[in-house]
């Protein structure tokens, strides 16, 4: 059976401490989620601690640091270790955010570590996407074009153009806006969400893709984008500084301005 994640501070109960290391001066606590499918048991809250003396100063640092030296079950993503790959997105101290830019000394007391909310639970710290991936194939994240490959092999962009892609281009699909929104966690059977919206407004807004009407058709539904309510919990929360309350609400405009 799949957890599901809830947000923090929820049922879970406390689960295997971790003694400090010997001689560690600046030990900081962390309290992590563990959930193993294979097991059938409940969720526990892990309580392990970390000596800062001896530790990179993110959170990434500490997991791999528990992961390489006190218990190599504990399972979470990352890759890049520079907020590049999206990978390493949880709900950390209450918000969601991307492991590897959250720095410890911003977290006072326990550091408590959980999946991002509101998705199934593979195992500890990894959510389930498959259905999140299924919804961004949805909005088809290619450029589509009629007209012939100019000869030069390039479609050529103006810098006014180009302009319209930034704070849209730069999204690594972190997820962490789309789990922080409370009409996704209602609705992503049938709503987008930011993450996905913010995506098909990168398509939309680009002036070398020949698709905009059929993308704006395929988002013109009850469900698909107008489930959004401007609650901006996924711009406040987004790891890279992105706005992807503003990208749906410039979708609605152009769905008006299409409409009239
Ligand atoms: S602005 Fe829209 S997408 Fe963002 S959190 Fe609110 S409802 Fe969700
Ligand atoms: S908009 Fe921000 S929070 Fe949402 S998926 Fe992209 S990078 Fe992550
Ligand atoms: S490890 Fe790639 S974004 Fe954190």
């Amino acid at each position: 059976m799949v957890e599901f994640s809830l947000p923090p501070k929820s049922r879970v109960k406390p689960g295997k401490t971790w003694p400090a290391p010997a001689g560690a001066k600046n030990v900081k606590t962390f309290k992590i989620y563990r959930y193993d499918p294979d097991s059938g048991d409940n969720p526990t809250l892990d309580t392990f601690h970390v000596d800062l003396d001896d530790c990179g100063p993110m959170v990434l640092d500490a997991l791999i640091k528990i992961k390489n030296e006190v218990d190599p079950t504990l399972t979470f993503r990352r890759s890049c270790r520079e907020g590049i790959c999206g990978s390493c997105a949880m709900n950390i101290d209450t918000d969601n955010t991307l492991a590897c830019l959250k720095p410890i000394a911003e977290i006072k007391g326990a550091v408590d570590i959980y999946p991002l909310p509101h998705m199934a639970v593979v195992k500890d710290l990894v959510p389930d996407l498959t259905h999140i991936y299924a919804q961004y194939e949805m909005i088809e994240p290619w450029m589509k074009t009629d007209s012939p490959t100019p000869t030069s092999g390039e479609r050529l962009q103006s810098p006014e153009e180009r302009e319209k892609l930034d704070g849209l281009w730069e999204c690594v699909l972190c997820f962490c806006c789309s789990t922080s929104c409370p009409s996704y966690w209602w609705n992503a059977d049938r709503y987008l969400g930011p993450a996905i919206l913010l995506q098909a407004a990168r398509w939309v807004f680009d002036s070398r893709d020949e698709a905009t009407e059929e993308r704006l058709d395929m988002l013109d539904d009850p469900f698909r984008m107008y489930r959004c309510h401007t609650i901006m919990n996924c711009t406040t929360t987004c790891p890279k500084g992105l706005n992807p309350g503003k990208a749906i609400a410039d979708l609605k405009i152009a769905m008006f301005e299409r409409t009239g």
